[in-house]
């Protein structure tokens, strides 16, 4: 086996996220085999880099064992808010233990042990059943995605408003998911990330009023910070979630609401060797591509 160009399953190859580890993975000599689910998402997972794939379903164990054969390495995240999410989590790490896949890299949330929010609740089964896999596992904690503000950005350069359905002065650490798939690439090539767990943010905890204004100064227009209810936040991003699913991520608006999301740069500077993706580069590159 190969430590160092590993071939690594993928799970959600296709995906927003996932698919951002792919071409990390490729540019540190991986060999990438994208776990999907049909032929038109194995095309979009080919398109990111991935070499081989496998099409096969994280509720299928069988499936997971065809997929997982001749594997080094395993990059899992859990669908945000599957019930069975932590079901799911589960049938990989075990089936990747019945392959003798080596490393094993979940990406998980900041704050896990916060169980009122379900979706955090539901990644601490996953990761006890790490510790006692004998798996080589890295385990990522990362805060909230600044790619959820880019998919508001339309609406933000149509509207002028960037809206979220929580205060505009909640403070929530923010994180670009490509220095996460960065680090997801480090430990799945690199021995140094073995055994730890880490929690990723960029620097600060901005509100929305401090996001506008970078956006105002980036695109040279005023940009205001909206605080819709979160129903009418809701219909608006026509979120591909059922009502319970909605109801879940409401709990996560309601805890922005109350508390803020706090996190620490710290280790992600540590871990990448330089500072982290700013908030204020994600928006001039959206701006950019505008
Ligand atoms: N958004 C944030 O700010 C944030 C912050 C911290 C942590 N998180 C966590 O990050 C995760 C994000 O998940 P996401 O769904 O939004 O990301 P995603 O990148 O869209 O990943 C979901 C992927 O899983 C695949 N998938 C879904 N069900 C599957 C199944 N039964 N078998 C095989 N593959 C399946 C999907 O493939 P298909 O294309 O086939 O559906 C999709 O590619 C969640 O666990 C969330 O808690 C999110």
């Amino acid at each position: 086996m190969s430590t160092h160009h590993p071939t690594v399953l993928v799970v959600g190859a296709a995906g927003r996220f996932a698919g951002l580890v792919v071409p990390e993975l490729v540019r540190r000599g991986a060999t990438v085999r994208g776990l999907v689910r049909n032929q038109a998402a194995a095309a979009m997972a080919r398109g990111r880099g991935a070499a081989e794939i496998a099409i096969g379903d994280l509720r299928d164990p069988e499936s997971l064992d065809r997929a997982l054969a001749g594997v080094d390495g395993v990059f899992h995240i859990g669908p945000a808010f599957a019930p069975d999410e932590t079901g799911m989590g589960l049938n990989t790490v075990a089936a990747a233990k019945r392959a003798g896949v080596r490393t094993f890299v979940f990406s998980s949330v900041i704050q896990p042990t916060f169980t009122p929010l379900a979706n955090h609740a539901s990644k601490i089964p996953v990761e006890a059943a790490l510790f006692a896999s004998g798996l080589r596992y890295t385990i990522l904690h990362p805060t909230n995605f600044m790619q959820n503000i880019g998919a508001a950005w339309p609406g933000v350069l149509a509207q002028g408003v960037f809206a979220e359905p929580f205060p505009k002065t909640a403070r929530v650490a923010r994180v670009d998911y490509r220095d996460v798939a960065e680090v997801a690439a480090i430990a799945l090539t690199e021995d140094r990330l073995a055994y730890g767990s880490f929690d990723l943010c960029a620097e600060g905890m901005p509100n929305r009023e401090d996001i506008v204004a970078i956006m105002s100064d980036v695109l040279g227009r005023p940009i205001t910070a909206g605080e819709p209810s979160f129903a009418d936040w809701a219909a608006r991003a026509s979120l591909p979630l059922d009502a319970d699913q909605k109801r879940l991520l409401a709990l996560v608006h309601g805890h922005y609401a109350a508390h803020g999301s706090g996190g620490n740069s710290l280790t992600l500077r540590a871990l990448l060797g330089r500072e982290p993706r700013s908030l204020r580069r994600y928006i001039e590159e959206l701006a950019a591509r505008a």
